[in-house]
């Protein structure tokens, strides 16, 4: 077996937009500060100055943003919103009772990081009313939702369920009373699934591998225990580096042109960048995907620059 590691990895960074009462923000909250937690709440934001979930994160020492979006224009009011979470380092989004549409662009911004709760078991009964609908279709069970966030409302793709039976008598305070208790069981379990998913060194190794080997006569092999890539006929062009000595980081390690770059692209980004042991002082430099927000279109352009780099003369002047 090879060694990927077991290196910490940074949390996820969870904005939460809420409109209301904010009981599935407090639910998420709260899991949160449990042992092993994948994620943190860094902003609860809302577009209602006087949601009672503000008061409740602001007591909880969250920071929060509040603004009413009444008169802005629905771009230029997400836009405000976008800058918000990016100042706040989110990485990832969870609409908790958040009741207003979001524009394509920040839907598309958020897109596989944005999830949103519904209380249904989608896709049945979308949209509002929900409860009432469900009694009066005589429904005998229903539930709660948590899906991707995409342009069709209610409709992304479904990460987790959960049933409530509708019991005798029910009116829609009791059988929402009851559904709200079943969304704080699910919604932090999702979430944290999700953001696990993301960030586990199985998961980068797996993206990273899936990359590399799809450049031209890329293999991969074991160096000193763990993954590397090469060209055939050629040398490394990355390997795989994941809490090595113990350093902490997950991260690929990609040739750069020499000690030069390596040293101005760490004073650039050091939180990105680094140099890694032994290969640093052969031009070699290390990429972090341990930060929770990992760009894979750059992750991409490295290995094929590294792998042109490294590939015979006839294969590096191929065009990719
Ligand atoms: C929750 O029941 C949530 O599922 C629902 O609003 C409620 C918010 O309660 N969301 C939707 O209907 C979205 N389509 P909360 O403020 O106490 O979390």
């Amino acid at each position: 077996m090879p060694d990927i590691g077991g290196a910490p990895v940074a949390k996820a960074r969870l904005a939460i937009l809420i409109s209301g009462t904010g009981s599935n923000m407090a639910a998420l909250l709260y899991a949160s500060r449990l042992p092993d937690c994948p994620y943190e709440v860094v902003l609860v934001a809302s577009n209602n100055p006087a949601a009672p979930g503000l008061a409740l994160a602001a007591a909880e020492g969250v920071p929060t943003f509040a603004r009413d979006h009444k008169g802005v224009p629905r771009a230029d009011f997400d836009a405000i919103l976008d800058a918000e979470l990016t100042r706040a380092g989110v990485t990832h989004v969870a609409l908790a009772g958040y009741m207003r549409l979001l524009s394509d662009g920040f839907v598309a911004h958020w897109a596989g990081r944005m999830v949103n709760i519904h209380p249904s078991l989608l896709p049945a009964h979308k949209g509002t009313h929900v409860h009432e609908a469900v009694l009066a279709a005589g429904e005998r069970v229903t539930g709660a939702t948590v899906h991707l966030v995409t342009p069709d409302l209610d409709g992304g793709p479904i990460l987790g369920r959960v049933r409530v039976a509708v019991a005798p008598g029910d009116t829609a305070e009791t059988l929402a009373a009851r559904v709200h208790h079943a969304e704080h069981q699910l919604y932090p379990r999702v979430v944290a699934e999700l953001v696990s998913r993301e960030v586990r060194p199985e998961a980068l190794l797996d993206r990273v591998r899936a990359l590399a080997l799809a450049l031209p006569e890329a293999e991969e092999r074991l160096t000193h225990g763990t993954p590397g890539f090469f060209v055939r006929g050629g040398t490394f062009f990355a390997r795989w580096s994941a809490n090595h000595h113990g350093d902490g980081r997950t991260a690929v390690l990609v040739k750069a042109s020499g000690v030069e770059e390596q040293a101005a692209l760490i004073e650039q980004d050091p939180e990105l960048y680094f140099r890694p042991a032994y290969l640093g002082p052969a031009g070699w430099i290390g990429i972090r995907l341990d930060t929770g927000a990992v760009d894979w279109d750059h992750v991409e352009d490295w290995l094929t620059r590294s792998w042109r780099a490294s590939a015979p003369k006839r294969l590096a002047r191929l065009p990719i």
